[in-house]
């Protein structure tokens, strides 16, 4: 059938399409900038047609009507990856989380998420009958490919991205035509221990690297101090606004990568319209499946891989907790281990667990022993260096005591002579 026929025919509102979704179906939303907040706001007006309703999602950057205590017996999310909208509903029981890789996220609907619905944005059809799903190919293409019935908001603010992202317009069930602007993400503030952090990690990158930074101060505290190299590379799971400076001033180049040349591979994007601008119709940016991005074995085909990530504490021995605070659940995996594994197997690759020595100014993030209850993100045999404002510990494949040694090194000063005396009795030795 002609594709703008079918546009046409499978074109409705909001609020017919929603009455689709039914009570105990499962219902996989587009992640992260690319949430499509109208098909939400007419799904949760529509809550009391429906009873126990599934909502899997990750990176929640709209407000998470569905999470509302009201809206319990309607719906219950289960969340892949949790955020400010979302950790309150989880710890109040009202949630729920599921650990996972964020490459393996697609596999998971083939095995024990299967899709009945996906509300997706796309946008508009372009001459050759695509769409594209824009800032967010990840688990979202995926969606759309396994879920049973598919609707999607067409807003024309949604950057035309290729790679993954541009898929025909008859993968699509519904439309619903909304403009709105895609959701922002703006540059964080950078002070001063995130600047110093920024120069550390710096350090440890040369000329040729491909990058995986994640989201955050840090990440863009460590673009700052690149403006010295040359011949910079991307293969992240995401990038934001911090990367167009070191591309206008012909740092990243992606010249020198060994997996796709000339071209910035990711899974998703979060920035302001600045990055949205640069990545529409730009066929040198590759929005693709995150089980592609993000499979250790992919990344690994690019030599001297660079990832670069933050957690929450990290014990003497290099155990790295990432995503909870004790038993309290606040993010998820992600794809730090993805990026930490692909890094390793890299020729020439590193990763850089990258945080401020302290939370709230007044607790140590290296620790003796993690928080009761902690989940272990990246295991002691993954880890690779960890950096803090005090400088660089390198760990992967020193003995514990080595380790613990490097990680006081980078501790604030105040809490350095408590973990000496933790090392003294532990190691039977003098620090
Ligand atoms: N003890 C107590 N509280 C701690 C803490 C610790 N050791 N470490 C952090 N916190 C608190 C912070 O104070 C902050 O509290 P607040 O919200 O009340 O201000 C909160 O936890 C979040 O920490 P913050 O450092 O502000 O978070 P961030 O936005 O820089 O994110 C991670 C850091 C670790 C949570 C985030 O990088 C993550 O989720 N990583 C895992 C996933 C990943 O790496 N994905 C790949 C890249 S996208």
């Amino acid at each position: 059938m002609d594709r703008s026929v079918y546009y046409q025919q499978h074109l409705t509102s909001g609020e017919d399409a929603v009455k689709q979704i039914k009570s105990g179906n499962r219902v996989v939303i587009g992640h992260a900038c690319a949430e499509p907040s109208f098909l939400i706001e007419e799904m949760v007006k529509n809550a009391a047609a429906y009873q126990d309703v599934e909502i899997v999602h990750m990176v929640v950057m709209g407000k998470g009507a569905y999470c509302a205590p009201e809206m319990q017996s309607h719906f219950r999310h289960n969340g892949l990856f949790l955020g400010a909208t979302t950790r309150t509903a989880v710890s109040e029981g009202r949630a729920d989380f599921t650990p996972c890789f964020f490459f393996e996220v697609p596999r998971l609907f083939h095995t024990t998420l299967p899709v009945d619905v996906a509300l997706v944005q796309v946008t508009p059809p372009d001459e050759n009958g695509n769409v594209s799903l824009g800032v967010s190919a990840d688990y979202t293409l995926e969606a759309v490919k396994s879920a049973k019935l598919v609707i999607a908001q067409v807003n024309r603010n949604m950057p035309f991205t290729y790679g993954g992202a541009a898929i025909p317009l008859t993968e699509i069930d519904m439309f619903v035509e909304h403009d709105a602007p895609v959701i922002q993400l703006e540059p964080p503030k950078i002070g001063e221990v995130e600047r110093a952090i920024g120069e550390n990690c710096a350090s440890l990158i040369r000329d040729g690297d491909t990058l995986q930074l994640g989201i955050g101060a840090i990440p863009d505290a460590v673009l700052l101090f690149l403006k010295g190299k040359r011949d910079l590379g991307i293969h992240s799971e995401m990038i934001s606004d911090g990367v167009l400076e070191l591309v206008e001033v012909g740092v990243i180049t992606n010249r020198k990568k060994t997996l796709k040349p000339g071209k910035f591979v990711v899974t998703f994007l979060m920035g302001t319209q600045r990055l949205y601008d640069f990545v529409n119709h730009n066929s040198d940016v590759e929005v693709d499946p995150v089980s592609y991005v993000n499979d250790p074995f992919v990344i690994a085909q690019n030599d001297c891989l660079v990832s670069i990530n933050s957690c929450v504490q990290v014990d003497l021995t290099g155990q790295v907790a990432s995503e909870s605070i004790g038993l309290r659940q606040i993010s998820g995996t992600g794809g730090q281990v993805d990026f930490v594994r692909g890094a390793s197997s890299s020729r020439g690759g590193r990763s850089i667990m990258a945080m401020p020595s302290t939370a709230k100014g007044k607790i140590s993030k290296i620790v003796p022993l993690l928080d009761e209850g902690a989940a272990v993100t990246t295991s002691r045999n993954d880890v690779d260096y960890v950096v803090t404002e005090y400088g660089i510990a390198h760990l992967h494949g020193k003995t514990l005591r080595q380790r613990a040694h490097a990680l006081i090194s980078i501790a604030h000063p105040t809490f350095r002579p408590a973990l000496i005396s933790e090392f003294e009795k532990r190691f039977l030795a003098s620090y």
